[in-house]
């Protein structure tokens, strides 16, 4: 991490854990923060939707210093969209970050280029933060063609946003290959994408925006990827579902921020 920016880690709960777990969850990363604070570290878990409410509440009653996501939205803002989740109805629970675009949404839910601008905007207009996912298949890099094809994702969905929107935008690199698989890039290769991002970004007129890696973080590998990699902190999946470990990745954050300023 060689920038100054203030790290950022969001826990992707994906389809696990039901309310009471996910409250429980919740529940001890509260007293685990009380005892050991994040002093520099931004904190957002984005559970399955009938769980944010839940998770909302004993956030706000017990005051712990994170932040709750939400891992998908409709790009429309309400109708005839059965099974859909709009963005209004999140602000309205205190959804404060919004993930767009994630691999899974794109490859088993058909989620074009054109729908994840879509709902990019949706998300920022409403003056919600975006989490945006991009990341390649390994066919791609095998080609080495990672670097167009991230350019591409993030020109599809960033080109022409307007300019009020741009502080609410995070990006987020998930080699789809590292996702789940226990198959960590390695922090060459997760420095030379973030480069590439931040340079894209540039370009766009985003440098603002906050570079975070995913795809197999875990509390071993945590501290040398925040440390040699350049990235702004992790979107983490697995690694999240327990305490212990999403701890972990917090405190390496926290402890090389610490260390660089
Ligand atoms: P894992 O950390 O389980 O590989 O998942 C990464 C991810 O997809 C987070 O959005």
């Amino acid at each position: 991490m060689t920038t100054a920016k203030k790290p950022l880690v969001i826990g992707n709960w994906k389809m696990n854990l039901d309310y009471v777990e996910a409250v429980h969850l919740g529940q001890q990363l509260g007293v685990m923060l009380k005892n050991k604070p994040a002093e520099h570290t931004d904190i957002v878990v984005a559970p399955p939707f009938v769980d944010i409410r839940s998770v909302t509440s004993i956030v706000e009653s017990e005051r712990i210093p994170m932040d709750v996501g939400a891992q998908h939205v409709s790009a429309h803002d309400n109708g005839a969209h059965t099974g859909e989740v709009s963005i209004s109805m999140l602000k309205r629970l205190n959804v404060q970050w919004v993930l767009v675009g994630h691999s899974e949404r794109r490859s088993m839910y058909a989620m074009t280029d054109e729908v994840v601008a879509a709902t990019l905007r949706t998300v920022a207009k409403n003056g919600v933060k975006v989490v945006l996912c991009v990341g390649e298949a390994l066919s791609v890099r095998e080609e080495d063609g990672q670097n167009e094809f991230i350019s591409a994702q993030l020109h599809s969905a960033l080109e022409g946003l307007d300019e009020n929107y741009r502080e609410l935008v995070t990006v987020a690199y998930e080699p789809i290959w590292a996702i789940g698989t226990g198959l960590t890039a390695s922090t060459e290769q997760v420095g030379e994408m973030t480069s590439h991002i931040r340079s894209v970004l540039f370009k766009l007129s985003l440098s603002e925006a906050r570079v975070l890696y995913g795809g197999s973080v875990n509390g071993d590998n945590a501290s040398s990827l925040v440390a040699e990699s350049n990235v702004d902190g992790f979107l983490v999946g697995g690694a999240s579902l327990k305490a212990d470990s999403f701890m972990t990745i917090i405190q390496s954050c926290d402890e090389c921020y610490d260390g660089k300023r």
